[in-house]
């Protein structure tokens, strides 16, 4: 049997579902940060052959998830993709967001002069300790439109690429910290963790 209305309803709500489904696959999504003592935070995420449609989307998660959170900078391990991206925004509160973003990021150049910053991580919540890095680095990567592109970075932006692409190789900043300190925080987390996993449970 055919019916010409009901077949032009099949239609109209077929196109509905499609729109649906492509305003789901355009809209953005929040990614859950992996936090210290996941092991997978020390990971050596791999290079990308290309940026295309897939690997931005999950670019824009990424700044939607940093933005969110809210962070500076995110690298693409700490939403578990071993993969070698990371965004970076240093606008303020009052400022409108102007994400950066890094593929294959690599720093080529770093200045013998030092600087030091008060450097916190997304994967490890609210801990804040000194670390002395680079002053300058000039790094080389692809842009979101997959571009080559190299910059000279000072000040944050420095600290903020350093901290990002150590993530890609596995390194924390908390590697950069003595021991004591190191030992006392994965110690805290890993406290934290087991509590979650063996507490008890909220109704
Ligand atoms: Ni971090």
């Amino acid at each position: 049997m055919f019916d010409r209305a009901a077949a032009r309803d099949y239609q109209s709500h077929s196109k509905l579902e499609i729109a649906e489904r492509e305003d789901e696959a355009n809209a953005m999504a929040l990614r859950p940060i992996i936090i210290l003592p996941d092991p997978k935070l020390r990971l050596i995420s791999a290079p990308l052959g290309q940026v295309d449609d897939a690997l931005r989307k999950l670019l824009d998660d990424m700044v939607e998830t940093m933005h969110d959170a809210p962070g500076i900078g995110l690298a693409g391990i700490q939403i578990a993709e071993a993969i070698r991206v990371l965004v970076i925004d240093l606008a303020k509160k009052d400022e409108p967001p102007a994400p950066q973003f890094f593929v294959n990021p690599e720093i080529v150049w770093s200045s013998d002069e030092r600087a030091v910053y008060e450097e916190g991580c997304l994967s490890i919540p609210e801990y804040y300790e000194e670390v002395e890095r680079p002053a300058k680095v000039r790094a080389r990567f692809l842009d979101r439109e997959g571009k080559q592109r190299e910059i000279l970075a000072e000040g944050l932006l420095s600290t903020a690429l350093q901290h990002e692409i150590d993530h890609l190789d596995g390194v924390l900043f908390i590697d950069y910290i003595s021991k004591l300190k190191r030992d006392r925080v994965v110690k805290k987390f890993a406290k934290m963790a087991k509590r979650a996993a063996d507490g008890p449970r909220p109704l």
